[in-house]
């Protein structure tokens, strides 16, 4: 039997992040840390788009970065890790995602590209659409998905015959369900396009007028229905369902220490380094690196990041990022994001009250 060939797509097309942004409706959280590298199942959502974009064939990656420049390209790198070269575009502020494009020109020359929001989650890859489009004669490809929540999304109306009738940003009477997704293709005529329309009523050049401007004047801008499931990754909720759909995903690995008087459930991934002792675990969930659970319940649709101690509580349904602490805590943690190096535990001293140190925009809810 002759070698299994494994050939990379060559599309000649290359990549751009959008990785800038201040990540508002994520504070605290992104205070401290650019939005995109908040992991979900334990890899930041970055890393997952960088890698969709190098398995649809594509090498060459410009990522568009903001005030978290420093910290974006210390987690990534050169892109050798995934195979690919990256090329860091910062933008001076976030003046939107028409914007980001109009300053990547010298790296996208006129090659024809393919640009991913950095905090977009979609499940599959993005292969079929980056070989539809480059072996199309298409100027642009958008992404839309149908949604329950329009309004907060950039929205598609579409004629009859299924081409684009209207763009709109965060319309309040939305003409339809359908959502723009973060992954947009285009030809070098979206510069013209970026170039000719002026900032909307909030300031910014938006992506959707760009696109609107192409459709209006004839251009060939292929609309695509999503089926499978998509998340913009923008409030706490967002990444807890991001993180459950992902979770589903990986595949499973005991590559820690689990002693034998705990349970782990179907779907449990635990990674190099991690100990569970006496404790159950129910799947999917993940348990980072050097993370040690003890006495505990962890509970469907967890993510442990790397080097944490889960001692004596009950988590469910959390994301907790790396170095952080929650012991001896009497009730059940769910639906909960915990930042990098949190302290949760049970005072020793009295008086016996809630005490806290919370940073600016942190969120208590109590039973
Ligand atoms: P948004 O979610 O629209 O903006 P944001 O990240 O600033 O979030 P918030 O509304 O919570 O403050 O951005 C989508 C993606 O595009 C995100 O990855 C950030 C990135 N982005 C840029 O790189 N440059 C920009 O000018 C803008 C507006 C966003």
């Amino acid at each position: 039997m002759p070698p299994l060939k494994l050939e990379m797509v060559d599309t000649d097309m290359k990549g751009l992040i959008l990785s800038g942004g201040k990540g508002t409706r994520l504070y605290p959280l992104t205070y401290t840390r650019a939005k995109q590298l908040i992991p979900v199942a334990n890899e930041p959502v970055l890393f997952r788009v960088i890698r969709s974009i190098r398995d649809a064939g594509i090498g060459e990656i410009g990522i568009v970065t903001g005030e978290t420049g420093a910290e974006v390209q210390d987690a990534v790198g050169d892109g050798s890790r995934w195979g690919v070269k990256i090329t860091y575009i910062p933008q001076d502020a976030p003046k939107g995602l028409a914007h980001a494009v109009q300053i990547s020109r010298a790296f996208l020359g006129d090659d024809r590209f393919v640009m991913f929001l950095g905090d977009n989650v979609i499940q599959g890859g993005i292969s079929t659409l980056i070989e539809q489009f480059a072996a199309s004669d298409w100027n642009a490809q958008i992404v839309l998905k149908e949604v329950e929540n329009p309004q907060h999304f950039g929205v598609a109306e579409l004629n009859a015959d299924g081409s684009i009738k209207q763009l709109i940003e965060k319309p309040a009477n939305p003409p339809s369900n359908l959502a723009l997704v973060g992954i947009y293709m285009f030809d070098s005529n979206i510069f013209t396009a970026v170039n000719a329309i002026q900032p909307s009523k909030r300031g910014e050049l938006e992506i959707t007028d760009a696109i609107q401007w192409l459709a209006v004047r004839q251009y060939r801008v292929h609309p695509y229905v999503h089926h499978g499931w998509w998340i913009d990754t923008g409030k706490p909720t967002d990444m807890l369902t991001a993180n459950e759909y992902v979770l589903r995903e990986v595949p499973v690995e005991i590559l820690g220490e689990v002693s034998p008087d705990s349970t782990i459930g179907a779907g449990v991934i635990v990674q190099p380094g991690a100990k569970i002792i006496n404790s159950i675990i129910r799947g999917p969930s993940i348990i980072g690196e050097n993370t040690i659970v003890e006495n505990a319940y962890i509970g469907a649709n967890t993510s442990i990041y790397h080097d944490c101690t889960i001692r004596n509580c009950e988590l469910e349904r959390c994301i907790v990022l790396e170095h952080s602490n929650i012991e001896n805590v009497p009730q059940r943690i769910a639906d909960s994001m915990i930042g990098r190096r949190a302290r949760i535990g049970s005072a020793s001293r009295k008086p016996v009250a809630l005490k806290m140190n919370l940073g600016d925009y942190g969120q208590v809810w109590l039973p």
